[in-house]
């Protein structure tokens, strides 16, 4: 009998999402200014706007990648030599095809390992990858990469690729601790693939998170409908604007929503009730935007030498190749 071609391990326990997000929630509301953690946008609705942002005029990252992707990933596949590609934060692996295409041509792949916190885009982007690929191991892991990067599974040579520009989610202080927990996962010349936006002129930027369309801004209030739901308050998004402004000294998109008429929310499962001041602001989330040399810096750091970095044609993307030392 041949192996089943997808596994599944999940690191979240059932009440995952209301235990850690109670914890999260009950610190982002008590202060000031109120800063939301963004791992909470991707209920299915959030993942289903990130999906539908992707494919924004308005938004580079994703075409600009997947144009270094097309170019490069032979390069990347014979480099290496990795035999395991693990991709952390996901989502739906549209272009991770790319990638792992090239790694399929060459034979050398024989397991691919999506970890995700959003299990159902994790779970159908599992079963399109394992019919794609028909041999492939798929071993997926509901996980979140800020506590489960130790989960990942050992064995063959690894890569493990950040894409998409996720990296530039955390704060300073919390992409040192993952990066860190990143080195401490993985072993001598093991690899890692990093995708990052990069500093370009400021209208380009904040255009990416201003579209016409409104998704973004959707995406971005979404979270206090997921807080309605989960939390059971009620929060009114219509009383919530949304702002993105480009942070220059931080060099990152800063994205808030603001109310401009004072009122209070209850959040019933905390038992907590929030008041907001006109013209208040909570931070949903940031988005920063690299550059290759302090970035290359940070690697270091953490125990990874940088072998290549490509921006692309436009020079508008970076994927960084690097190898743990
Ligand atoms: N890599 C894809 C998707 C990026 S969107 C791309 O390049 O287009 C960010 C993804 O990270 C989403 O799928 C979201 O569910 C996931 N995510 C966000 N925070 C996470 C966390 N703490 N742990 C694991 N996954 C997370
Ligand atoms: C997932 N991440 C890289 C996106 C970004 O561009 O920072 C999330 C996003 N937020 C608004 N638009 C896209």
């Amino acid at each position: 009998m041949s192996e089943p071609a997808i596994t599944i391990d999940s690191h979240l326990p059932l009440d995952w999402a209301e235990g850690a997000m109670r914890d999260d929630i009950s610190r982002a509301f008590s202060n000031s200014p109120k800063v939301l953690p963004p791992k909470w946008l991707y209920d299915d609705r959030g993942s289903d706007l990130f999906d539908q942002i992707t494919r924004l005029p308005e938004y580079y990252p994703t075409e600009a990648e997947r144009a270094i992707l097309a170019e490069r990933s032979a390069e990347i596949a014979a480099k290496t030599g990795a035999t395991t590609v693990a991709e952390l934060g996901s989502g739906t692996s549209d272009k991770t095809r790319t990638l792992l295409d090239a790694f399929w041509a060459t034979g050398q792949l024989k397991r691919f390992v999506p970890l995700d916190v959003s299990e159902a885009t994790l779970l159908d982007a599992a079963e399109m990858l394992a019919s794609r690929y028909e041999g492939l191991q798929v071993h997926a892991v509901v996980g979140d990469f800020t506590r489960h990067l130790q989960q990942l599974p050992i064995g063959g040579r690894r890569l493990v690729a950040f894409l998409g520009g996720t990296l530039g989610n955390f704060y300073e202080e919390e992409r040192r601790a993952f990066l860190g927990a990143l080195g401490d996962s993985l072993e001598a010349d093991e690899w890692v693939l990093l995708g990052v936006d990069v500093i370009k002129p400021i209208e380009q930027i904040l255009a990416a998170y201003n579209d016409q369309a409104g998704l973004t801004a959707d995406f971005i209030k979404n979270v206090l409908t997921v807080l309605n739901s989960s939390l059971a308050a009620d929060f009114d998004p219509a009383l919530f604007d949304y702002i993105p402004f480009w942070d220059g000294l931080q060099e990152r998109v800063d994205m808030r929503l603001r109310v401009e008429t004072p009122h209070t929310v209850r959040i019933d499962a905390l038992e907590l009730v929030v008041e907001f001041t006109e013209g208040e602001e909570i931070r949903v989330e940031i988005s920063t935007k690299f550059r290759v040399e302090k970035l290359r810096a940070e690697l270091a750091e953490a125990g990874f030498d940088v072998t290549d970095v490509w921006t692309g044609e436009a020079d508008d993307f970076g994927l960084v190749l690097a190898r743990r030392i």
